[in-house]
């Protein structure tokens, strides 16, 4: 028990490393006053630009990875549920991600830093994964619907990886129910037909 806490709270510290938030900073903005309000990929390339988009995906997906890697070889390299801690702390990242404490539990929805997850979990997601997502978007053009589609891969993922590994499913079935909470809006705008699509841009005063 002491373990999956440590691994937690590490994953916690980790995600509460808003790479949309300091970006916009960089940008003079508080990107959660812009788009959607969300402190993420989506909404860093909607705001901020391409650039933008693409430091925020890598650095909320480097977060999670390199805190699963320390976790798992330098803090817990002996223990044989090694990847259960990899779940668990790839939850706190998450957690991190969404509810970051010094930004007033006001982050972002969790989904590049549960892509990191993934890599870190099992990489032989990619060649799935990525193909799904983009796919999706593509067939779409709303970066939700993918979002939510890779949500609900991972606890398949796990539960076919892991034959069926119950503590497992659970946890990685929590971030699935977490993306989906997080996505509440997203949801309702998608059912009335006004979800944001890929590519529409919003001007943000600097
Ligand atoms: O990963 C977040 C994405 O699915 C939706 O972002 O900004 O359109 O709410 P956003």
């Amino acid at each position: 028990v002491i373990k999956v806490i440590l691994s937690l709270g590490i994953g916690y510290l980790f995600g509460c490393f808003s790479t949309a938030y300091l970006l916009g900073k960089l940008y003079k903005v508080d990107i959660r006053n812009y788009g959607s309000g969300n402190a993420g990929t989506t909404n860093a390339l909607r705001t901020l630009g391409a650039k933008a988009g693409v430091i925020t995906l890598l650095g909320d997906m480097l977060k999670a990875i390199i805190a699963i890697l320390l976790v798992r070889y330098a803090i817990f390299s002996d223990v044989d549920f090694v990847q259960l801690l990899t779940l668990y702390t790839g939850l706190g990242v998450v957690l991190g991600h969404n509810y970051p404490v010094w930004l007033g539990f006001k982050g972002g929805k969790g989904i590049a830093a549960t892509a990191g997850v993934m890599v870190a979990f099992d990489p032989w997601i990619i060649p799935i994964g990525l193909p799904l997502f983009v796919i999706t978007v593509a067939l779409t053009r709303y970066v939700s619907v993918g979002s939510l589609v890779v949500a609900v891969l991972l606890p398949i993922w796990v539960l076919i990886r892991t034959e069926g590994n119950l503590h497992m499913l659970i946890v990685s079935l929590i971030f699935m129910i977490l993306a989906f909470i997080k996505h509440r809006t997203n949801i309702k705008r998608l059912m009335n037909g006004t979800e944001n699509k890929l590519g529409h841009r919003i001007k943000v005063d600097q």
